[in-house]
């Protein structure tokens, strides 16, 4: 009986899901250099979804089979199939809960496609956009929804985009950690059921799980070859990632804000935006789909994605709160002896009233501490030029503390849920402020708009945002639009960046977020890079810059050396290690200077010299991944090489010491076979060169074959240690 009756669904099933594809569909194709996205799309019917991946020549798209089985609508509307999942659901004014999206228009504008979709008894638009990104093999797509009734709608669910995976043996690869362990890769098959990605911090997103995610559609994930779907979701507040497999031949994938306690009320011809979901494709495994993220976030997303990132040493594990004028002027006369570009002040130089000498107080009085500074700001400013580098500075301008002027002034300002207490984060004291409110919209961008219109010579702002959102209630917005909360701080936000960016397009500014919780797509057009992590630990940084690679550049990545034993972890490594992994990433210092020896900071300013001469290959190469930590074979190992394959710089670090132990031969990839590369080890400290030093092989020996690396380093007895890692520059003839 009962398999009957499945089988009538599935019969109605697939005459529903096979049935307008008889008609006449247009076939539209949004193309990219390598990739094609088609979409069958019949006026009065949802356009549907029949091929991305790989460009099809128009033969292959002439004949190209629509997929059968599969529900391949491209934004579908809850209600009158309620059973399969809903890329956008909303209550009617009149409380009707279903919603019907047909195909109006469809226009193709330059790389911009756009399908009209509206209901035909309510007058309810979607927009669903495609903007082609061809030179970096990249499609974004979004949404906008527009109320187009005579009372306000409740939209429930608002996702930006759908993708339907065909099964095989698909697997995804994401990023999942916590603070002090971000961008930590787990790879896991997808199967039968509900997998869900989500974040409720409401203001920073990605210490645990990340809101991007790749797909490998063959198999195992490999690094170096594979079909591989990339996918970034560009938004920084909640956000919700979800594949649901059910019975048919797809995995269908949804991305978009949390609608969780965020039901949205659009009013009478309000349009709503979704965040924009970039979608990527590349035959070239988990590292081709990196690449694509890398080129189209420099090119497109990241702010000044195409000016190298300056040499820094940030105060922060140097001295933490101890600031003062002597000690600034010591950190930056050391880091410009080393051969360093820029200094930044971190916390603790701020507030009258109430100095800032630990963390309970004065976020929100962003006044220099003129008992610590007494020369203020100019006085440092002064002193960076005397030292011939620039000068930045730390601020946190979404917080305050209980205890501050600001607090006392406006206490109205913060987030606070209705007839509840306070609910109180770092120090104790710390509250996050209202930014649905425009007020302090304005406080929030006067905070850089003062520093800068004082001291127009600061170089570089390090914005921090140590707190989640962490009672849900604002004292500005109405109480029944309560549920706007995350998607209004949000919003708000975003103004604030835009004002700061239009104003100061060239300052370069830090996301920083309790370490890595502002590694997003959709931050980064204001931003130029962020703090992977406060953990700064050589060993773990490999795995968690490891997995930040998945999505995010180099360039983006701020990677500091610092003290032993660490701070976080206690580890202690060898310098040289230290210098290498660092190396890998946007290259700071986060030291005290003072404490170091002599032949400590020789070998910084030497690692400094040789960062610089890689600086462009690291910072605008292509990221070819090579060993995984992951895989615990002892090492890790990745490579940048340039678009033109004329430069090119390897790491290998070893992530174990065991005497006697196996290592693998690593073979090199990215290569131009047929060219020969000349091998140069950078911040090399063994007394014999490698035998490889100087030489020269082709590039196919080196990706067929690889180079021998010696398991430990050639050094004096006393200097040992069980650390061991190589950094060499390969340049073609
Ligand atoms: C956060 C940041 C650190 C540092 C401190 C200062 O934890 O992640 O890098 O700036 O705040 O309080």
């Amino acid at each position: 009986m009962n398999n009957i009756k499945n089988m009538k669904r599935k019969l109605f099933f697939v005459l529903l899901m096979v049935m307008p594809l008889c008609a006449m569909a247009k076939q539209v194709v949004i193309q990219t250099r390598s990739l094609s996205l088609v979409i069958n799309a019949n006026e009065g019917h949802q356009p549907r979804y029949v091929y991305f991946g790989q460009k099809l020549s128009p033969s292959e798209l002439e004949a190209l089979p629509a997929p059968v089985s599969g529900r391949m609508d491209v934004y579908p509307p809850y209600g009158m199939w309620p059973q399969s999942a809903a890329a956008v659901s909303l209550r009617h004014a009149d409380g009707n809960l279903t919603t019907q999206l047909y195909l109006t228009e469809v226009k193709q504008e330059g790389d911009k496609t756009t399908f009209t979709l509206k209901d035909p008894q309510y007058p309810t638009t979607v927009n669903v956009y495609f903007l082609a990104r061809p030179d970096v093999d990249m499609i974004e797509t979004w949404t906008d929804i527009t109320n187009g009734e005579k009372q306000t709608v409740t939209l429930l669910q608002f996702a930006s985009g759908v993708l339907p995976i065909r099964r095989g043996e698909v697997w995804m690869s994401h990023l999942y950690g916590s603070w002090a362990n971000e961008g930590r890769l787990v790879q896991e098959p997808v199967s039968q059921g509900i997998k869900m990605i989500t974040n409720h911090d409401g203001a920073r997103n990605s210490h645990t799980d990340h809101a991007e995610v790749m797909f490998s559609l063959d198999g195992r994930p490999q690094e170096l070859s594979g079909d591989v779907i990339g996918a970034a979701l560009c938004y920084w507040g909640n956000y919700k990632l979800k594949v649901v497999t059910d019975d048919t031949e797809y995995h269908y994938f949804f991305a978009g804000i949390d609608e969780e306690n965020s039901e949205y009320h659009l009013k009478k011809g309000e349009t709503f935006t979704t965040p924009h979901l970039a979608l990527t494709f590349s035959k070239e495994g988990l590292s081709g789909v990196s690449r694509n993220f890398h080129r189209w976030g420099r090119k497109y997303m990241l702010a000044n994605g195409q000016t190298e990132r300056k040499i820094l040493l940030n105060s922060w594990e140097g001295v933490y709160f101890d600031i003062n004028q002597q000690g600034m002027d010591q950190m930056m006369a050391d880091i410009a002896s080393m051969g360093g570009e820029l200094f930044v002040m971190d916390d603790g130089w701020f507030g009258d009233k109430y100095p800032r000498k630990v963390d309970n107080s004065s976020l929100g009085d962003w006044v220099v501490d003129k008992t610590k500074l007494p020369e203020g700001i100019e006085g440092l400013l002064r002193d960076a030029k005397k030292h011939g580098i620039k000068f930045g500075i730390w601020i946190e301008p979404e917080m305050a503390n209980t205890v501050s002027e600001l607090y006392e002034k406006h206490p109205d300002w913060v987030i606070k849920a209705p007839k509840r207490d306070l609910a109180l984060g770092r120090g104790g004291t710390q509250v996050v402020l209202d930014l649905c409110n425009p007020k302090v919209q304005d406080f929030v961008f006067g905070i850089v708009d003062n520093l800068m219109t004082k001291y127009p010579e600061i170089d570089y702002i390090k914005w921090d945002a140590n707190a989640p959102i962490m009672n849900h209630g604002s004292q500005y917005l109405p109480m029944a639009d309560q549920s706007h909360l995350y998607i209004d701080y949000h919003r708000g936000l975003e103004k604030v960046c835009q004002r700061i960016r239009a104003k100061y397009p060239t300052l370069t500014i830090q996301a920083c977020a309790s370490g890595g919780g502002r590694a997003n797509w959709g931050l980064l057009p204001y931003f130029d890079e962020f703090w992977v992590s406060d953990n700064t630990d050589a060993l773990q940084r490999i795995y968690m810059q490891w997995g930040t690679s998945y999505f995010f550049p180099a360039i983006a990545m701020a990677s500091h050396i610092s003290a032993t034993p660490n701070h976080t972890v206690y580890r202690t490594t060898s310098l040289k290690f230290r210098i290498d992994v660092a190396m890998s990433g946007r290259l700071g210092m986060e030291i005290q200077p003072k404490n170091m020896t002599e032949e400590e900071k020789d070998l910084c300013r030497k690692a400094i010299a040789e960062y610089k001469q890689v600086r462009p290959i690291v910072q605008f190469g292509d990221i070819y991944r090579l060993l995984s930590p992951y895989d615990h074979k002892g090492l890790a190992s990745l490579m940048y090489v340039t678009e033109q394959k004329d430069k090119a710089v390897f790491y290998w670090w070893k992530t174990e010491q065991f005497q006697n132990e196996h290592l693998p031969r690593i073979k090199m990839a990215g290569l131009d076979p047929t060219a020969t590369y000349r091998v140069h080890e950078l911040n090399r400290i063994d007394l014999q060169p490698l035998s490889c030093e100087g030489k020269t092989f082709t590039g196919a020996f080196l990706m067929n074959h690889g180079l021998e690396m010696p398991y430990t380093h050639n050094v004096e007895w006393g200097k040992k240690n069980n650390w061991s890692s190589r950094v060499l520059l390969l340049e073609r003839n």
